[in-house]
């Protein structure tokens, strides 16, 4: 492209750049974004590989930037070092004219004869351009030790390592933090829509015991879904499929379960019973539950997998099926997605304690618990059961806090 320059980043443009970063990512892969902060983190940490990242220029003004650090594969003890790329963005104004190819090409063959190997969380669809592989060609998974999809590689070397991906700690950040770093920006409203990933972004473990326990589920649960084998079956239909509840508000507690909304642009029961067909013939699986709701007013095939995990646990993953841009799409990714927003750590400790606490056999919903901590200031379990008592169950169905 003419005028391109691509350069490495001046400082006193840091602030410029991450609000082209805030642009690009925003409510892209989920309502708002990270990347900024990640990328602030970035140029502060010893992991970055300073050769690698570059500032895009046309015409003088700035128009996107790659930067890449130095992560790992980690097998057994050994760690074997590799290129970790990551972000990746083009202001949204000069998107499509290649700039972003142009940033990847140059920067890979900068990194020839640097590693083994550069990795990428990305969507294969765009990255196959430039030579990216899936990383489970050479064996290589995700931290947990599942194959995932979006794990990427772009080999250096002939021989690479088997193991775990680690992108590096600079990658996570917690919800606080970005909550912190985006309030010194222009107030942006987030959206929920089917196109976001459901995946969280990393974050790193909590130390409170409450709030690893909950995390630790999460992690559990997101191992549980890659193998279960769902989301190829909804993806070869062309579905997507998006995390809601206490799964992707990351304040799950006590149940294995996992809730997701798949989004189809049309409700064909026996498509999805044929694209189930794996998973419903896999040993893991206890049983699949049907109700047909396509003629209800929420228009909705309900799908509900029961399975066992490798230590015999049971899980239950509902997959509620909608048509693709009704007036469902979205809603429920909109409530976690401001229970996130609104609940203070503090808060997030209580709703957990309150679930916690909750008797197994009392069915409770957790809107029950997230309205009564956030918005009617519930501390305890008796709190909790006096506030019950003044507020019917129905009154729930619409609640949500304001985004913040
Ligand atoms: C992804 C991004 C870096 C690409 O930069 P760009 O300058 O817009 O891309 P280019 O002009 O080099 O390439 C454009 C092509 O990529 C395609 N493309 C862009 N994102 C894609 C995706 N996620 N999946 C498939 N194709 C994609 C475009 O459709 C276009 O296709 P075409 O060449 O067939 O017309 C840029 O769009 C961006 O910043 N997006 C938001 C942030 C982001 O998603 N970053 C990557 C995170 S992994």
């Amino acid at each position: 492209m003419k005028d391109l320059i691509l350069r490495p980043e001046r400082p006193e443009q840091d602030r410029e750049m991450e609000e082209i970063v805030r642009d690009a990512f925003w409510d892209k892969f989920c309502p708002g974004c990270s990347e900024h902060l990640v990328v602030r983190n970035l140029r502060q940490s010893p992991a970055i590989v300073p050769e690698l990242c570059l500032a895009a220029e046309i015409g003088g003004r700035l128009a996107g930037g790659i930067w890449y650090a130095q992560g790992a594969i980690r097998s057994g003890r050994t760690h074997h070092p590799v290129l970790t790329m990551g972000p990746v963005c083009v202001s949204p104004e000069y998107q499509c004219r290649g700039v972003g190819s142009t940033l990847i090409e140059k920067t890979l063959s900068l990194a020839a004869g640097k590693s083994c190997a550069v990795i990428i969380y990305g969507d294969i669809g765009y990255y196959a351009r430039f030579g990216f592989r899936p990383a489970s060609d050479h064996g290589i998974t995700d931290a947990e030790g599942s194959f995932c999809p979006a794990i990427l590689i772009y080999p250096l070397a002939e021989e690479i390592p088997s193991g775990a991906f680690d992108e590096g700690s600079v990658y996570h950040v917690t919800p606080e933090a970005v909550r912190a770093f985006d309030k010194t920006f222009a107030p942006r409203r987030k959206h929920c829509h089917s196109q976001q990933l459901f995946f969280f972004p990393p974050e790193p473990p909590p130390e409170d015991p409450l709030l690893r326990a909950s995390w630790d589920l999460r992690q559990q649960a997101a191992g549980v879904l890659r193998d279960s084998g769902v989301l190829e079956a909804w993806e070869s239909l062309g579905a997507k499929v998006r995390s809601v509840g206490s799964f992707r508000n990351g304040l799950m507690m006590k149940h294995r379960d996992i809730d997701l909304h798949v989004y189809t642009p049309v409700l064909d029961v026996s498509s999805v019973l044929k694209a189930l067909t794996p998973v419903i013939a896999s040993p893991r699986t206890v049983s699949l539950d049907f109700v047909n709701g396509a003629e209800t007013d929420e228009c909705c095939l309900e799908w509900h997998l029961k399975l066992r995990d490798d230590s015999g646990e049971l899980w239950k993953i509902d997959m509620i099926q909608i048509l693709a841009g009704s007036k469902y799409d979205g809603v429920m990714e909109d409530v976690a997605e401001a229970v996130i927003d609104a609940a203070t750590p503090e808060m997030r400790k209580t709703i957990l304690a309150l679930k916690n606490a909750c008797p197994d056999d009392r069915p409770v919903c957790g809107v029950e618990f997230y309205k009564a901590v956030i918005s009617d200031g519930v501390t305890t379990w008796r709190e909790f059961l006096e506030r019950r008592k003044k507020d019917p169950p129905g009154a729930l169905m619409h609640w949500k806090p304001a985004l913040r």
